[in-house]
Protein backbone atom coordinates (compact mmCIF):
# COMPACT_ATOMS: atom_id res chain seq x y z
CA UNK A 1 0.00 0.00 0.00
CA UNK A 2 1.50 3.70 -1.28
CA UNK A 3 0.34 5.80 1.28
CA UNK A 4 0.76 9.81 -0.27
CA UNK A 5 -0.38 12.65 2.07
CA UNK A 6 -1.34 15.80 0.42
CA UNK A 7 -1.46 19.32 1.65
CA UNK A 8 -5.27 20.18 0.97
CA UNK A 9 -8.48 18.22 -0.42
CA UNK A 10 -7.87 19.90 -3.50
CA UNK A 11 -4.18 18.48 -4.15
CA UNK A 12 -5.86 14.76 -3.62
CA UNK A 13 -8.38 15.56 -6.86
CA UNK A 14 -5.34 16.77 -8.71
CA UNK A 15 -3.09 14.12 -7.81
CA UNK A 16 -5.95 11.17 -7.72
CA UNK A 17 -6.48 12.59 -11.48
CA UNK A 18 -3.06 11.73 -12.17
CA UNK A 19 -3.60 8.02 -12.10
CA UNK A 20 -7.16 8.26 -13.92
CA UNK A 21 -5.33 10.45 -16.56
CA UNK A 22 -2.96 7.44 -17.00
CA UNK A 23 -4.88 4.51 -17.31
CA UNK A 24 -7.19 6.22 -19.79
CA UNK A 25 -3.72 6.77 -21.83
CA UNK A 26 -2.40 3.59 -21.60
CA UNK A 27 -5.34 2.20 -22.13
CA UNK A 28 -8.34 4.11 -23.37
CA UNK A 29 -10.78 1.14 -23.49
CA UNK A 30 -9.79 0.71 -19.72
CA UNK A 31 -12.75 -0.44 -17.03
CA UNK A 32 -13.30 2.15 -14.43
CA UNK A 33 -14.50 1.54 -11.17
CA UNK A 34 -16.33 4.84 -9.32
CA UNK A 35 -17.72 6.15 -6.48
CA UNK A 36 -19.94 8.45 -4.86
CA UNK A 37 -20.14 10.52 -2.20
CA UNK A 38 -18.65 14.09 -1.54
CA UNK A 39 -14.81 13.15 -1.68
CA UNK A 40 -14.65 12.07 -5.12
CA UNK A 41 -16.28 15.58 -6.48
CA UNK A 42 -13.91 17.40 -7.07
CA UNK A 43 -11.43 14.61 -8.59
CA UNK A 44 -14.73 14.49 -11.07
CA UNK A 45 -14.75 18.14 -11.53
CA UNK A 46 -11.20 17.86 -12.71
CA UNK A 47 -11.88 15.21 -15.40
CA UNK A 48 -14.22 16.98 -16.64
CA UNK A 49 -11.83 20.12 -17.09
CA UNK A 50 -9.21 18.16 -18.38
CA UNK A 51 -11.99 16.49 -21.20
CA UNK A 52 -12.94 20.46 -22.00
CA UNK A 53 -9.62 21.25 -22.54
CA UNK A 54 -9.57 18.40 -24.79
CA UNK A 55 -6.90 16.57 -22.96
CA UNK A 56 -9.08 13.77 -22.27
CA UNK A 57 -11.32 11.02 -23.58
CA UNK A 58 -13.44 9.10 -22.38
CA UNK A 59 -15.42 7.40 -25.57
CA UNK A 60 -13.85 4.01 -25.34
CA UNK A 61 -13.82 3.41 -21.47
CA UNK A 62 -16.40 1.82 -19.39
CA UNK A 63 -17.25 2.25 -16.12
CA UNK A 64 -18.80 0.51 -13.00
CA UNK A 65 -20.32 2.03 -9.81
CA UNK A 66 -19.54 0.60 -6.17
CA UNK A 67 -22.93 1.12 -5.20
CA UNK A 68 -26.70 2.29 -5.49
CA UNK A 69 -29.52 2.41 -2.99
CA UNK A 70 -32.07 0.02 -3.04
CA UNK A 71 -35.93 1.43 -3.50
CA UNK A 72 -35.70 3.96 -5.01
CA UNK A 73 -35.85 5.03 -9.15
CA UNK A 74 -32.70 6.12 -10.86
CA UNK A 75 -34.26 9.46 -11.63
CA UNK A 76 -34.28 10.22 -7.90
CA UNK A 77 -32.15 13.03 -6.65
CA UNK A 78 -30.07 10.89 -4.39
CA UNK A 79 -30.10 8.17 -6.35
CA UNK A 80 -26.48 6.79 -7.66
CA UNK A 81 -27.17 7.09 -10.78
CA UNK A 82 -28.46 10.58 -10.89
CA UNK A 83 -25.47 11.81 -8.95
CA UNK A 84 -23.17 10.28 -11.79
CA UNK A 85 -24.70 11.70 -14.37
CA UNK A 86 -24.69 15.28 -12.56
CA UNK A 87 -21.47 15.05 -11.53
CA UNK A 88 -19.46 13.09 -14.01
CA UNK A 89 -21.46 11.46 -17.24
CA UNK A 90 -23.20 14.33 -17.86
CA UNK A 91 -20.00 16.87 -18.85
CA UNK A 92 -18.38 13.81 -20.52
CA UNK A 93 -18.03 11.95 -24.31
CA UNK A 94 -18.62 8.80 -22.43
CA UNK A 95 -20.79 6.30 -24.32
CA UNK A 96 -23.87 6.38 -21.62
CA UNK A 97 -24.56 2.61 -22.70
CA UNK A 98 -21.11 1.78 -21.13
CA UNK A 99 -21.75 3.15 -17.92
CA UNK A 100 -22.98 0.79 -15.44
CA UNK A 101 -24.80 0.86 -12.02
CA UNK A 102 -26.44 -1.77 -9.59
CA UNK A 103 -29.97 -1.78 -10.36
CA UNK A 104 -31.64 -0.90 -7.13
CA UNK A 105 -35.10 -1.27 -8.32
CA UNK A 106 -34.82 -4.70 -9.89
CA UNK A 107 -34.85 -7.91 -8.26
CA UNK A 108 -32.31 -7.16 -6.06
CA UNK A 109 -30.51 -10.51 -5.70
CA UNK A 110 -30.85 -11.03 -9.39
CA UNK A 111 -28.87 -7.96 -10.27
CA UNK A 112 -25.98 -8.26 -8.13
CA UNK A 113 -25.62 -11.73 -9.94
CA UNK A 114 -25.72 -10.03 -13.46
CA UNK A 115 -23.22 -7.31 -11.93
CA UNK A 116 -20.85 -9.60 -11.01
CA UNK A 117 -21.12 -11.54 -14.31
CA UNK A 118 -20.69 -8.27 -16.36
CA UNK A 119 -17.47 -6.91 -14.20
CA UNK A 120 -16.35 -10.40 -15.33
CA UNK A 121 -17.35 -9.84 -19.19
CA UNK A 122 -15.62 -7.00 -19.54
CA UNK A 123 -12.53 -8.35 -18.24
CA UNK A 124 -12.44 -6.79 -14.90
CA UNK A 125 -11.74 -3.46 -13.31
CA UNK A 126 -8.18 -1.70 -14.45
CA UNK A 127 -8.66 1.13 -11.56
CA UNK A 128 -11.20 1.39 -8.88
CA UNK A 129 -11.55 4.71 -7.29
CA UNK A 130 -12.69 4.20 -3.58
CA UNK A 131 -13.92 6.78 -0.29
CA UNK A 132 -13.90 5.55 2.66
CA UNK A 133 -16.80 5.74 5.31
CA UNK A 134 -15.88 7.39 8.88
CA UNK A 135 -16.59 3.45 10.34
CA UNK A 136 -13.95 2.23 7.62
CA UNK A 137 -16.72 1.08 4.92
CA UNK A 138 -15.71 0.45 1.41
CA UNK A 139 -18.56 0.74 -1.06
CA UNK A 140 -21.42 -0.14 1.39
CA UNK A 141 -19.38 -3.22 2.79
CA UNK A 142 -20.30 -2.32 6.68
CA UNK A 143 -18.02 -3.27 9.69
CA UNK A 144 -18.91 -7.03 10.25
CA UNK A 145 -18.89 -7.16 6.30
CA UNK A 146 -16.78 -10.83 4.51
CA UNK A 147 -13.10 -9.61 3.43
CA UNK A 148 -14.21 -11.97 0.80
CA UNK A 149 -18.17 -10.91 0.04
CA UNK A 150 -19.43 -10.27 -3.41
CA UNK A 151 -22.05 -8.32 -5.05
CA UNK A 152 -24.96 -8.12 -2.83
CA UNK A 153 -27.76 -6.90 -0.69
CA UNK A 154 -26.34 -4.67 2.31
CA UNK A 155 -28.21 -3.25 5.45
CA UNK A 156 -27.17 0.13 5.99
CA UNK A 157 -25.21 0.86 9.33
CA UNK A 158 -26.86 3.16 11.91
CA UNK A 159 -23.70 6.00 11.23
CA UNK A 160 -23.59 5.74 6.99
CA UNK A 161 -27.92 6.14 7.54
CA UNK A 162 -27.26 9.12 9.96
CA UNK A 163 -23.66 10.31 7.50
CA UNK A 164 -26.36 10.68 4.15
CA UNK A 165 -29.16 11.92 6.08
CA UNK A 166 -28.46 15.01 4.96
CA UNK A 167 -28.75 14.79 1.34
CA UNK A 168 -32.56 13.46 2.06
CA UNK A 169 -35.46 16.25 2.48
CA UNK A 170 -36.94 16.38 5.97
CA UNK A 171 -40.07 13.18 6.39
CA UNK A 172 -38.30 11.96 3.30
CA UNK A 173 -37.99 8.20 2.47
CA UNK A 174 -34.32 7.49 3.09
CA UNK A 175 -33.48 3.51 2.07
CA UNK A 176 -31.48 1.33 4.26
CA UNK A 177 -30.52 -1.04 1.83
CA UNK A 178 -28.08 -0.97 -1.02
CA UNK A 179 -26.55 -3.39 -3.51
CA UNK A 180 -23.06 -2.92 -3.54
CA UNK A 181 -19.80 -4.70 -4.80
CA UNK A 182 -18.23 -7.06 -2.29
CA UNK A 183 -14.84 -6.62 -0.53
CA UNK A 184 -13.98 -9.08 -2.53
CA UNK A 185 -14.80 -7.89 -5.84
CA UNK A 186 -12.96 -4.65 -5.07
CA UNK A 187 -9.78 -6.50 -4.22
CA UNK A 188 -10.01 -7.72 -7.96
CA UNK A 189 -9.35 -4.50 -9.50
CA UNK A 190 -5.85 -4.35 -10.65
CA UNK A 191 -5.37 -0.95 -9.36
CA UNK A 192 -7.16 0.75 -6.11
CA UNK A 193 -7.18 4.31 -5.46
CA UNK A 194 -8.51 5.36 -1.97
CA UNK A 195 -9.11 9.25 -1.40
CA UNK A 196 -10.02 10.27 1.37
CA UNK A 197 -10.58 14.16 3.23
CA UNK A 198 -11.43 15.58 6.90
CA UNK A 199 -10.78 15.16 9.99
CA UNK A 200 -13.82 13.53 10.32
CA UNK A 201 -11.29 10.33 8.49
CA UNK A 202 -8.61 10.06 10.42
CA UNK A 203 -9.74 7.14 12.66
CA UNK A 204 -11.19 5.45 9.43
CA UNK A 205 -7.59 5.80 8.03
CA UNK A 206 -5.40 4.63 10.51
CA UNK A 207 -7.37 1.55 10.60
CA UNK A 208 -6.94 1.20 7.08
CA UNK A 209 -3.77 1.81 6.81
CA UNK A 210 -1.79 0.84 9.83
CA UNK A 211 -4.54 -0.93 11.69
CA UNK A 212 -5.08 -5.07 11.97
CA UNK A 213 -6.60 -6.61 8.86
CA UNK A 214 -10.50 -6.77 10.44
CA UNK A 215 -13.96 -6.89 9.51
CA UNK A 216 -14.26 -3.82 12.11
CA UNK A 217 -12.74 -2.02 9.36
CA UNK A 218 -13.81 -2.86 6.19
CA UNK A 219 -11.17 -0.77 4.21
CA UNK A 220 -8.69 -2.60 5.95
CA UNK A 221 -9.01 -5.46 3.38
CA UNK A 222 -6.83 -3.31 1.43
CA UNK A 223 -3.94 -4.04 3.11
CA UNK A 224 -4.07 -7.36 1.22
CA UNK A 225 -4.42 -6.14 -2.43
CA UNK A 226 -1.19 -5.34 -4.61
CA UNK A 227 -1.63 -2.55 -5.84
CA UNK A 228 -3.71 -0.09 -3.78
CA UNK A 229 -2.10 3.96 -3.21
CA UNK A 230 -4.48 5.54 -0.72
CA UNK A 231 -3.72 9.74 -1.43
CA UNK A 232 -5.12 11.75 1.80
CA UNK A 233 -5.19 15.64 3.03
CA UNK A 234 -2.99 16.13 6.39
CA UNK A 235 -6.20 16.13 8.41
CA UNK A 236 -7.04 12.99 7.17
CA UNK A 237 -3.45 11.91 8.09
CA UNK A 238 -3.72 13.25 11.40
CA UNK A 239 -3.77 9.86 13.50
CA UNK A 240 -1.24 8.30 11.15
CA UNK A 241 1.80 6.62 12.90
CA UNK A 242 4.59 6.48 10.28
CA UNK A 243 3.99 9.74 8.43
CA UNK A 244 7.72 10.24 7.78
CA UNK A 245 8.40 7.26 6.09
CA UNK A 246 5.29 7.94 3.90
CA UNK A 247 6.53 11.54 2.91
CA UNK A 248 10.21 9.85 2.55
CA UNK A 249 8.33 6.97 0.21
CA UNK A 250 6.76 9.56 -1.81
CA UNK A 251 9.80 11.38 -2.55
CA UNK A 252 11.91 8.89 -3.44
CA UNK A 253 9.22 7.94 -5.73
CA UNK A 254 9.03 11.48 -7.24
CA UNK A 255 12.74 11.17 -8.13
CA UNK A 256 12.19 8.05 -9.58
CA UNK A 257 9.69 9.02 -12.09
CA UNK A 258 11.93 12.30 -12.65
CA UNK A 259 14.48 10.05 -13.56
CA UNK A 260 12.98 7.96 -16.18
CA UNK A 261 11.15 11.20 -17.93
C1 LIG B 1 -20.10 5.64 -2.31
C2 LIG B 1 -19.40 4.73 -1.45
C3 LIG B 1 -19.08 5.05 -0.02
C4 LIG B 1 -18.40 6.40 0.16
C5 LIG B 1 -18.15 6.67 1.64
C6 LIG B 1 -17.53 8.03 1.87
O1 LIG B 1 -20.28 5.10 -3.59
O2 LIG B 1 -19.10 3.68 -1.90
O3 LIG B 1 -18.27 4.03 0.50
O4 LIG B 1 -17.19 6.41 -0.54
O5 LIG B 1 -19.35 6.60 2.35
O6 LIG B 1 -18.46 9.02 1.53
P1 LIG B 1 -18.06 10.55 1.49
O7 LIG B 1 -17.10 10.70 0.37
O8 LIG B 1 -19.35 11.28 1.23
O9 LIG B 1 -17.45 10.87 2.81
Amino acid sequence: MQVVIANSAAEVAILGAKYCVEALTKKPNCVLGLATGSTPVALYETLIDLHRQQQLSFKQCTTFNLDEYIGIVSTHPQSYRYFMQAHLFDHIDIDQRQTYIPDGMGEPQQAALDYEQRIKQLGGIDLQILGVGRNGHIGFNEPSSSLVSRTRIKTLAAPTIEDNKRFFKDGEFQPTLAITMGIGTILEAKKILLLATGKSKAEAVKNLVEGPLSASCPASALQMHQNTIVIIDTEAAADLEHTAYYHQVATETEQLDNNND
